[in-house]
């Protein structure tokens, strides 16, 4: 099972503080069953330019690999990033170096916001003209100031869609992740975990309800996806 949105890099942004931290996360992650895991750190383009963050993250990861490299029980892990929205995003040099590695797709944190004909745009552009497929990171944070269509649109358009594992296990939300689940308006599930205590790796409630609710067939269509973002390229 892949965990594609995580904070589990150490010091790198408001995620684990320390090498100890990211590894009880990532033992977390193996012991739900999450057996790779995409290294997601936030990416402000206010705050970095893409060389100095790939600097920054390339040290972390050496740290992090240091430390767990040989050990069994800890998934493997590639490296991504959350890259928050910035207009004209589409147009910038180097925004392809911020993709999932050995992938086209990047995961895209949208503005909590209606969405304007420039932010749709911009995700058009990245994909049609710089071969960067933006993957929509928890979707369910900003739906409700979209819309109606707004995801069947952008599933159209071969956009990817990920979902926090916590909307498909709050009671509150499941009802609706299932039904987008169903549909296909998810393509992807991320912990978008923090740390150990408040917001924890938690894949494995997740995928345990929705094998419960939907069938194999779900959990099924998601490694299909897995399958897919990795084109065969990565393990
Ligand atoms: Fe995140």
């Amino acid at each position: 099972m892949l965990d594609i949105h995580t904070h589990i890099l150490p010091n790198m942004d408001d995620g684990s503080k320390s090498v100890k931290q990211s590894k009880a996360m990532l033992l977390r992650e193996s012991k739900q069953g999450v057996d790779l895991v995409v290294l997601t750190p936030h990416f402000y383009a206010h705050r970095d330019s893409p060389a100095r963050f790939l600097k920054r993250r390339k040290q972390a990861v050496a740290e992090l690999k240091q430390h767990i490299t040989g050990r069994s029980k800890i998934p493997t892990v590639i490296t991504g990033a959350e890259v928050a929205y910035f207009r004209g995003m589409s147009r910038v040099e180097d925004i392809e170096r911020l993709r999932i590695r050995n992938t086209d797709a990047m995961l895209v944190e949208m503005p909590f916001c209606r969405w304007d004909r420039n932010m749709i745009d911009d995700l058009f552009f990245l994909k049609e003209s710089r071969g960067v497929r933006p993957i929509l990171a928890h979707i369910e944070r900003y739906i409700y100031y979209q819309p109606l269509g707004t995801v069947r649109m952008l599933c159209e358009a071969g956009i990817w869609i990920q979902a926090s594992a916590s909307f498909f296990t709050s009671w509150k939300t499941a009802w609706l992740a299932m039904r987008m689940l169903k549909k296909r308006k998810i393509h992807f599930i991320g912990s978008d975990c923090h740390n150990t205590t408040d917001r924890p790796p938690n894949m494995g409630e997740a995928i345990s309800r929705i094998e419960k609710r939907l069938g194999e067939d779900a959990v099924r269509y998601l490694k299909c996806m897995e399958r897919r973002l990795l084109g065969g390229g990565v393990r």
